[in-house]
């Protein structure tokens, strides 16, 4: 069995980091020097180690690649703007959803305390690629995939756990239009919606394609059985502001439960906002934009932080958001939450890890 006392190390011969461009790091693509990765096999987790950020190598016959048995976490850690510390938001909640999703996927789970130690051990080597600009931080991105070398529809015997990090600035530079989706379907309850399972993004992808073509970035899903009640972005939960109350899809089993979606709830609640957790149907949200009472909608996620929302598209028919210098209650919540994540707002709730 693994610990941290048994976790190898292997640093890189020649830093990358003297060569990457801190001005622009679009999501996604910069990686830091060193990975974590770890291996199951026989019942246990073992071999854990820190080794140079590389390709790896896998048989064509993977688990992962022919049944999706595969899931991920989103994470970021920025440095105190006052103190220098590296700071991880809710490290915990992203170690419980990681084992949530195994068990619904059928994999091994992962120890909560082994997951933050290792991760503090990783960030602290690398921890010159956080980022310091505004709206940047330390991307994170664990991945547990099945791993053996068998095509039988079962559990793989095997699996890896591996930790990315790299640098990144904003996932959506500018607010977005959504395509309100009725036709494709993300998830029914009793699903995989409810955990972050890699096919459930792929489940996005067509139906994102197509609402490109029609000048979207992303798609609104809805319920798959009526497609009249609202559920989440393709990469991120929704919120509303309709006549001053704060609306937000409540968790029906087919939606992701959001940290950030979790962390938005409570800060609005801080600031004696109504926020409701309900079932909100495209018609309310229509009819609020008819009657002039929808204030504001965004999208909220760890790679998306607060994303404002520009336009819905529903049917054909295009309905536009306020300005933006009317949402000032998201907009100051965004400021907040990065606030906390940076240290330069009090973390009221005990949301940081300080990485030491
Ligand atoms: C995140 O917000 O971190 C996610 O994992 C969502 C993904 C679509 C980027």
């Amino acid at each position: 069995m693994t610990n941290i006392m048994t976790l190898k190390v292997q640093r890189v011969k020649e830093s990358r980091l003297s060569s990457t461009d801190f001005n622009n790091l679009p999501f996604g693509r910069v990686f830091s020097d060193h990975m974590l990765a770890v291996n199951y096999q026989n019942g246990q987790w073992e071999n854990a180690r820190i080794i140079p950020f590389g390709n790896i190598e896998v048989t064509p016959a993977l688990t992962c690649l022919h049944y999706a048995q595969a899931c991920f976490e989103g994470m970021k850690a920025n440095r105190d703007v006052n103190t220098g510390d590296i700071l991880l938001f809710r490290p915990r909640e992203n170690a419980r959803r990681l084992n949530a999703s195994a068990i619904r996927l059928g994999m091994p789970t992962f120890s909560e305390d082994l997951f933050i130690d290792y991760l503090k051990e990783l960030i602290q080597m690398d921890k010159d690629w956080i980022p310091d600009m505004e709206d940047s931080a330390l991307y994170i991105r664990p991945v547990l995939f099945g791993s053996d070398d068998f095509i039988g529809v079962r559990p793989s015997d095997t699996y890896q756990l591996y930790i990315l990090i790299g640098p990144t600035g904003p996932y959506y530079g500018k607010p977005v239009k959504v395509k309100i989706e009725e036709e494709f379907v993300r998830a029914f309850r009793g699903g995989t919606g409810d955990v972050k399972a890699s096919g459930n993004y792929a489940a996005t992808l067509h139906p994102a394609l197509l609402a490109k073509k029609e000048g979207y970035d992303q798609i609104l899903w809805t319920d798959g059985q009526t497609h009249e009640y609202i559920e989440e972005i393709g990469t991120m939960n929704v919120f509303f502001i309709i006549d001053g109350k704060v609306v937000t899809p409540a968790l029906s089993g087919s939606i992701l439960p959001g940290i950030t979606r979790d962390s938005i709830i409570q800060l609005f609640k801080d600031q004696n906002f109504e926020v409701e957790e309900r079932k909100v149907s495209v018609k309310e949200v229509l009819a609020a934009h008819q009657a002039g009472t929808l204030e504001d909608a965004f999208g909220v996620g760890t790679a998306a932080t607060v994303t404002h929302i520009a336009e819905l598209g529903y049917q054909g028919q295009t309905y536009r958001l306020p300005e933006m210098e009317t949402r000032k209650a998201s907009t100051a919540i965004k400021e907040e939450l990065i606030g906390i994540k940076t240290g330069r707002v009090a973390d009221r709730h005990g949301w940081i890890v300080r990485v030491s």
